[in-house]
């Protein structure tokens, strides 16, 4: 009887420690792997500052963080279609998005830059734009701003190494991209240069649903706490020296 009692127990508690095990949070992220440093393909693989920002974000929550790529303008209905519950994309945070999503803190500072080809000096402002082609990103920040210029004459690409193929074969006139992103492709494309032009600041954030308020409240957790202990700072030092 006691041998009995002893294996119930046993059991019990080899289920109750499998149980928790399995109970490990999944949560997954959606992301769009076409805007390095933040997210791109390695050999067919995921990664960027974002991707490894939200996997130290996962270890901090004890969750399985399962990235999943899809088109920019998919990302949010995909969230409010519960295919994802995070958006990491250097998405900025604006106040149209805010409407419809939750954003946590911002991680990042950005802005929207002008690429133009070397030699090119007739660009020198968002507002010598007018009456050129110029290529953006369809959804991106960089598309509402060009749009509110009159006179532009824009082409929409679904990624940005589409629009920097189209300044290459003189089709556009200048590419206009967030900062970062900008830099890689001017870095690796001989040729390119970024325009003098300032524009507003940008905040990237992480998106979520607007009713998810107990995620929104550990991954807030979790960032601070990166942020805190020296995570977050060696990974600025490692995608942006
Ligand atoms: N910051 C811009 C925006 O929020 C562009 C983001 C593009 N990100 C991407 N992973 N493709 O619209």
């Amino acid at each position: 009887m006691k041998k009995f009692v002893k294996s119930l127990l046993m059991g019990a508690l080899i289920l109750s420690l499998s149980v928790s095990a399995m109970a490990k949070d999944k949560i997954f992220v959606g992301t769009n792997a076409e805007f390095p440093p933040f997210e791109y393909l390695d050999k067919g693989e995921v990664t960027g500052f974002d991707i490894e920002l939200v996997n130290e974000l996962g270890k901090v929550m004890d969750a399985d963080v399962k990235v999943l790529d899809m088109s920019f303008d998919g990302l949010l209905p995909a969230l409010q279609m519960k295919k994802v519950d995070l958006v990491i994309a250097g998405m900025t945070a604006t106040e149209e998005r805010k409407k419809t999503v939750s954003f946590t803190q911002p991680y990042y500072t950005a802005s929207q830059v002008i690429i133009v080809k070397e030699g090119n000096n007739s660009i020198k402002s968002f507002d010598d734009l007018k009456g050129k082609k110029v290529a953006v990103m369809l959804g991106f920040t960089g598309d509402t701003i060009v749009s509110e210029i009159e006179g532009v004459s824009i082409e929409r690409f679904n990624a940005a190494y589409a629009g920097i193929m189209a300044l290459q074969a003189d089709k556009v006139e200048a590419v206009v991209l967030d900062s970062e992103p900008a830099k890689n492709y001017v870095k690796q494309n001989p040729g390119l240069v970024l325009a003098e032009a300032d524009a507003e600041q940008e905040e990237y954030a992480i998106a979520l649903r607007k009713n998810d308020k107990a995620l929104l409240e550990k991954v807030e957790k979790a960032l601070a706490e990166i942020k805190a202990n020296g995570t977050y700072d060696a990974l600025i030092k490692k995608y942006f020296n």
